[in-house]
């Protein structure tokens, strides 16, 4: 809501237009709007609206209807507007309570961020291969057979009743799913509702939603709305379908929303999250789908980044798609764009402080030009059979499973606390490094960064320093320092040993700090979190004034069990042309190499004793320095990850046994695709190599 130009004002004066065809409303009626829109319109049309109050960015507004037909020739068919209120009291009530949001927010510390982990391969893989395009060109014809569903019509209120029954159909012989209509007092169309009641923790919502409205500014007895928004909706049943034959059944709280009226001001959804949070309902996260196929950009899937959705949401779901599609039948790319206002129902449910995402069809530029108008029918998608939309309907399989179901052990929280700095302006962190995370950074948005994609491996027993180097945009500041690992993986830095270094504050730049990782530490990924705070030492789930908050992943393993003074003596040097065994011992350039059950070589040593400790530590890690999977290949595509920002302009390059060089991959960022439908079945070797250096790992195609 913050950005405004003026063809977004032109735009904001078309929306008004919508609602002169709702011909059952008064001359004047209440709504809010963004202070800077409601400030423009009137100082261009002081008639047209009346500023009731301005709280922040936000203000209580009263339109005029009758003037908007005069409006609305100028720019675009949709973009920033109001959102309809019933009364005064509302619409100031609505103002003043997003403010107050806002600042619950800025406290975070008492609000859990959700713990975004990707733990459900096995159902996940499932259901994406359970995706059926053509149910949702089929559906989305259906709806838009209605001729309109806009929300005044008797044809939208049947619309709401033909999905109830649609959904109670696919839910058939579930006696924890429940499917509801909830009528609303701004309009005469219901929402619908199914509820797939939670096996573990039914308290906890995680709830997808679309709407099921239409509208058309030719006319609203001609508003197919085959794209905006049959498409969101079909997707949302296919995605629902999956999941029933499946029997899939969630640990948390499903919920699928179809809403009324959200083409008039997001009526019904805005109805439905305050009554959710007036009831203290819990919902984790809310994905909304409007606009799912219509393929106008490049890219596949793009995630909106307006301010009021979550980052780490917006995160999860990228994370998600680096995971599950990156390469053969479920590819999704995907990129960034912005609706730069309160675009569909998700804004609905992030003003009353939920955390939501919005991944939508196209740049948001270049989505469906035909949409507000009798014009947005299935015969104008560019793309047959749906296939577009089906990407989508995998994002939201990723999303509710992982999200659903993921892991907190008993009785623990299923999340980190949240932990920030309210102010960055002058000091954040600038640099972490541990191992092979060397992360240089600016200031997180809202002083915490979630860099849980960075890793590095540690040892049981194994010692480690960690540096960390204060950024001051302009005086030097004294900063205290604290970093916790979550050792036992419960979700907390709260258990004995896991703040494992401090340091009261100093104007020292940078510090570093050496601990040892217990015996006891569970095996495995687990969190770091590193804070900076200005004058104090920091708690680890504390909001604080100033400095800032990163947190990322530690690789636990068993410590190297060869501690021999010449490790080599009973290996030879490695020879491509033997086959070797699990557990086998070769040597290669100077270090001591053991063949592993997955057929790989772990480097386990250095062969020259005394150098093993430095060669040991510039090592570190080594076997984390690039990842590839899957491996062995199947499909065409092998997607590798590079881990260490020193090498990711390299290269990679694909080896054969003989040392021929069969491709060479030059690197731009951090992630790249080998394109492996040439090569023959066999061994070949990946080698990351950057200037003088190269790390090889062998990759087998079956
Ligand atoms: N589906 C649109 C929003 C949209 C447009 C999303 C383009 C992605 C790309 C939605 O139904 C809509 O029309 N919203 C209104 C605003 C709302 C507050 C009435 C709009 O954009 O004018
Ligand atoms: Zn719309």
């Amino acid at each position: 809501m913050k950005k405004l130009n003026s063809f977004i004002l032109g735009a904001l004066f078309s929306t008004l237009t919508i609602c002169t065809q709702a011909q059952e409303r008064s001359e004047m009626f209440y709504a809010t709007m963004d202070t800077h829109s409601a400030l423009q319109l009137k100082k261009n049309h002081p008639k047209d609206v009346l500023i009731i109050k301005t709280v922040g960015d936000y203000s209580a507004v009263m339109l005029n209807e009758s003037s908007a037909e005069e409006l609305h020739h100028t720019g675009l068919k949709h973009g920033p507007g109001y959102f309809y209120e019933n009364s005064e009291k509302d619409a100031i009530h609505a103002i003043e309570q997003v403010i107050a949001i806002k600042k619950e927010k800025s406290k975070s510390s008492s609000i859990k961020a959700v713990s975004f982990d990707i733990t459900q391969d096995q159902l996940v893989n499932q259901s994406l291969g359970l995706v059926n395009n053509t149910n949702i060109d089929r559906h989305i014809k259906e709806l838009e057979n209605y001729g309109t569903r806009y929300h005044t019509k008797s044809s939208a209120t049947r619309a709401s009743k033909d999905l109830k029954t649609k959904w109670e159909n696919l839910a058939r012989g579930r006696s924890d799913v429940s499917v509801r209509l909830v009528n609303h007092s701004n309009t005469s169309m219901p929402s619908v509702i199914m509820t797939i009641t939670g096996t573990e923790k039914p308290d906890e919502y995680v709830v997808i939603g679309g709407h099921l409205d239409s509208t058309s500014r030719n006319g609203q007895d001609n508003a197919p709305g085959a794209d905006d928004n049959a498409s969101g909706i079909a997707t949302i049943t296919e995605v629902a379908r999956v999941l029933f034959s499946m029997n899939f059944k969630p640990k948390r709280t499903m919920e699928f929303m179809a809403f009324a009226a959200e083409e008039v001001g997001l009526v019904g959804s805005k109805e439905i999250a305050r009554d959710y949070k007036r009831r203290n309902v819990k919902i984790v996260s809310y994905m909304q789908l409007d606009m799912t196929n219509y393929k106008g950009s490049t890219q596949d899937v793009f995630i909106t980044t307006d301010s009021y959705n979550s980052t780490s949401l917006n995160n999860f779901l990228k994370r998600l798609m680096d995971h599950y599609n990156a390469s053969g039948a479920h590819r999704i790319t995907y990129g960034n764009s912005a609706c730069n206002y309160g675009c569909s129902d998700h804004h609905s449910f992030a003003q009353q402080g939920y955390e939501t995402a919005f991944p939508i069809e196209a740049k948001f530029r270049e989505s469906n030009p035909h949409i507000h108008t009798s014009g947005d029918t299935s015969s104008r998608f560019p793309t047959a059979n749906a296939t577009h939309a089906a990407k989508f309907a995998k994002l939201a399989l990723e999303y509710l499973i992982e999200i659903s179901n993921g892991v907190s052990g008993g009785g623990n929280p299923s999340s980190y606390c949240a932990s920030n700095g309210n102010t960055t302006s002058d000091e954040y962190i600038g640099k972490v490094a541990l191992g092979t995370i060397n992360k240089m950074s600016t200031a997180g948005s809202g002083g915490y960064s979630d860099f849980t994609d960075e890793s590095t491996n540690l040892s049981k027993g194994g010692s480690n320093t960690i540096t960390i180097t204060p950024k001051w945009t302009g005086s030097t500041y004294n900063e205290a320092y604290a970093v916790w690992i979550d050792y036992n993986q419960d979700k907390d830095f709260a258990d004995a040993g896991e703040l494992i270094w401090s340091k009261a504050p100093s104007a020292t730049t940078p510090v570093s700090g050496a601990f040892t990782v217990p015996s006891g530490a569970k095996n495995g990924n687990t969190r770091m979190r590193v804070a900076m705070k200005y004058n104090g030492i920091p708690t680890a789930c504390e909001s604080f004034k100033y400095g800032e908050v990163e947190d990322y992943t530690v690789v636990i393993s068993a410590r190297n069990s060869v501690v021999d003074s010449t490790p080599c003596k009973n290996a030879t040097s490695y020879n491509s042309s033997v086959r070797y065994k699990t557990g086998d011992l070769a040597t290669h350039k100077g270090g001591l190499f053991k063949r592993t059950s997955a057929n790989e070589w772990e480097r386990i040593a250095s062969c020259d004793a005394a150098v093993r400790n430095t060669t040991m530590s510039t090592l570190a890690g080594d076997d984390m320095l690039f990842d590839f999977y899957p491996n062995p290949v199947v499909g065409e595509f092998v997607t590798v990850t590079v881990r260490n920002d020193l090498w990711k302009t390299g290269s990679i390059l694909v080896i054969d046994v003989k040392g021929n060089i069969l491709q060479e991959i030059k690197l731009t960022q951090k992630t790249a695709q080998v394109n492996t439908s040439k090569l023959s079945t066999g061994t070949y070797f990946l080698t990351l190599f950057e200037g003088a250096k190269n790390y090889t790992k062998q990759m087998i195609i079956k």
